[in-house]
């Protein structure tokens, strides 16, 4: 028996029951975890209101989590009880103790506290594949990344000043957009009252922007496009003002032959090679400084609903952990 935060159907935040529930022992090939921190992402509430389906009711939410091996499962090898480990992108998260896949786990280097942990390694591993996979950032290359004071946008803004990039953030506030300045943001552009593509062809003389890494969706799709330069990239990887409208891919033509990509990190994790390399970039960034992760807020666990409206208002910056 563990205490789980659960959902018996979508809803707003208060749907969420704090509540007992059964766990393990682990099967073949899983190991459980007895988590110390977990993560808290936007998907999270994607999945809470019904954007994205979840697959069976009652739901325990959440998808990133670091802890401790607690009891191991036959046919796992390279592990051991007290490990310390951390995984996300694995639905069920929001529990004390879970059960998961051994290969969806990463052991933790020793430099690496579990809350940071817990904090990075969705965001993290997002945020190495939008910059390595999905657009390769090249030294030089003017990059806009909306949401740059949130959980991704944070460690993004850093890693993409790491590689050379010149980095445009576009944010809601000004408090947010000092935070931006200060993790790595050149140029900061306050996208709720400020024209986004007018203001990135006045800051890079006219050119556009290499890539936008836009998280924000609905609100911000055709700025983005706007904002490229020729033969530019728009990444779109959330939708937290909502999900992208259609659109006909014949209005990226006359824009200048432009790319549009809709990834995911299910797809860049969705073998362990992918995920090993993900991680190990992410754990070689952390522990060498160039990204320092951001704890901005903690909750317990129990209290998963305030983190929640908190979250949905924009009332958050950086990273957000709950405590089991
Ligand atoms: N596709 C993938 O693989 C993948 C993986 C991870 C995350 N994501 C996406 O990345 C985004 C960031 O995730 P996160 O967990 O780090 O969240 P977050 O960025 O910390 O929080 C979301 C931020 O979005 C901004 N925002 C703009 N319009 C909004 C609106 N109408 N309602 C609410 N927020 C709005 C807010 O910042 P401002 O106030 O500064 O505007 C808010 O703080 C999410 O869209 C998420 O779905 C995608």
């Amino acid at each position: 028996m563990t205490y789980a935060a659960r959902i018996h159907a979508t809803g707003d935040a208060d749907a969420f029951v704090w509540e007992r529930v059964e766990t393990g022992p682990p099967g073949p090939g899983e190991v459980c975890v007895r988590q110390t921190a977990v993560g808290l992402n936007y998907i999270d509430i994607y999945m809470r209101t019904g954007l994205y389906p979840v697959s069976a009711m009652p739901a325990v939410l959440g998808m990133e989590a670091a802890g401790m091996v607690d009891s191991i499962g036959d046919g796992v090898a390279g592990l051991e009880i007290g490990d310390r480990v951390a995984y996300g992108m694995v639905p069920g998260a929001y529990a004390q103790l879970r059960c998961i896949a051994a290969d969806k786990l990463l052991r933790l280097p020793d430099a690496i506290d579990e809350r940071t942990a817990a904090a990075m390694m969705l965001k993290g591993m997002t945020a190495h594949y939008l910059l390595y996979r999905s657009y390769r950032v090249q030294p030089g290359d003017p990059v806009l990344i909306m949401a740059a004071a949130g959980g991704v946008g944070l460690i993004l803004c850093q890693w993409a000043r790491h590689l050379g990039a010149t980095v445009i953030g576009c944010v809601g506030s000004e408090g947010k957009a000092e935070l931006a300045r200060t993790n790595g943001a050149d140029h900061v552009i306050l996208y709720r009252h400020e024209d986004i593509a007018a203001r990135v062809r006045e800051i890079t003389a006219g050119e556009g922007v290499a890539v936008s890494y836009d998280s924000v969706g609905q609100a911000t799709f055709n700025a983005s496009l706007d904002a490229l330069r020729p033969f530019g990239v728009l990444v779109t990887y959330g939708n937290a003002s909502g999900p992208v409208e259609p659109f006909s891919p014949a209005v990226l033509a006359p824009k200048g032959s432009l790319y549009v990509t809709r990834p995911t990190l299910a797809t860049h994790t969705a073998t362990r090679a992918l995920l090993t390399e993900g991680a190990e970039r992410l754990f070689e960034v952390v522990e060498n400084g160039a990204v320092a992760i951001s704890v901005n807020q903690t909750y317990p666990l129990s209290d998963v609903s305030r983190a929640h409206r908190d979250l949905e208002e924009r009332n958050t910056t950086g990273s957000t952990v709950l405590i089991p």
